[in-house]
């Protein structure tokens, strides 16, 4: 006996854009990409000596950085962007944050490769843009490549939120 199944295979597809020379991002992006790599040089990481910095740009054009903060107690640690975003949301939580660069080094220095954000920075960069209601760019950056993200969408599909919650939408 033959019966209709109703399964489907969906593809999600992502995009981004990726800058091979960091030469080529334009100037406020780059400034913020700096901005990230002088919070890096504040991280405290004497376990992992991997140092990460964010820096959110908000909409009046401040910028507001973090850094990653480690603990012996390895868990209680916290990630650069979520360091940078608590940072902002608590001091400026009517100043909605447009952008947030990451960039990450080593003993050897900046990182060639462009460093991503965490699952558990993903969901507050997620929250954060809901929160707000807008789209937050995401600018990964190596030593001198980088990557942008228009969106956590790209990064987070299929997200967890507060409508899975069925609370009302702010
Ligand atoms: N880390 C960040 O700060 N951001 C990321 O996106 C990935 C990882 C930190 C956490 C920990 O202090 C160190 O990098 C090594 O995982």
């Amino acid at each position: 006996m033959s019966r209709n199944v109703m399964i489907r295979t969906k593809n999600i597809s992502f995009s981004y854009t990726e800058y091979e020379n960091n030469q080529e991002l334009d100037s406020d992006d780059m400034e913020l990409v700096k901005a990230a790599r002088e919070a890096s040089l504040k991280a405290y990481a004497p376990y992992s000596k991997f140092k990460v910095g964010a820096a959110v740009r908000l909409k009046s054009g401040k910028v507001v950085c973090g850094a990653n903060i480690e603990n012996a107690a390895f868990p209680s640690g916290i990630c650069a962007e979520r360091s940078a975003l608590s940072n902002s949301i608590s001091n400026h939580p009517e100043d909605e944050p447009v952008a947030i660069a990451i960039s990450a080094m080593t003993e050897d220095g900046i990182t060639d490769a462009s460093p991503s954000p965490c699952g558990n920075c993903r969901q507050v960069i997620a929250e954060e843009e809901q929160r707000t209601g807008n789209k937050i760019r995401i600018i990964l950056s190596g030593k001198n490549k980088t990557l942008i993200i228009e969106g956590i969408g790209d990064l987070l599909p299929l997200q967890f939120n507060r409508n899975n919650l069925k609370i009302n939408p702010l």
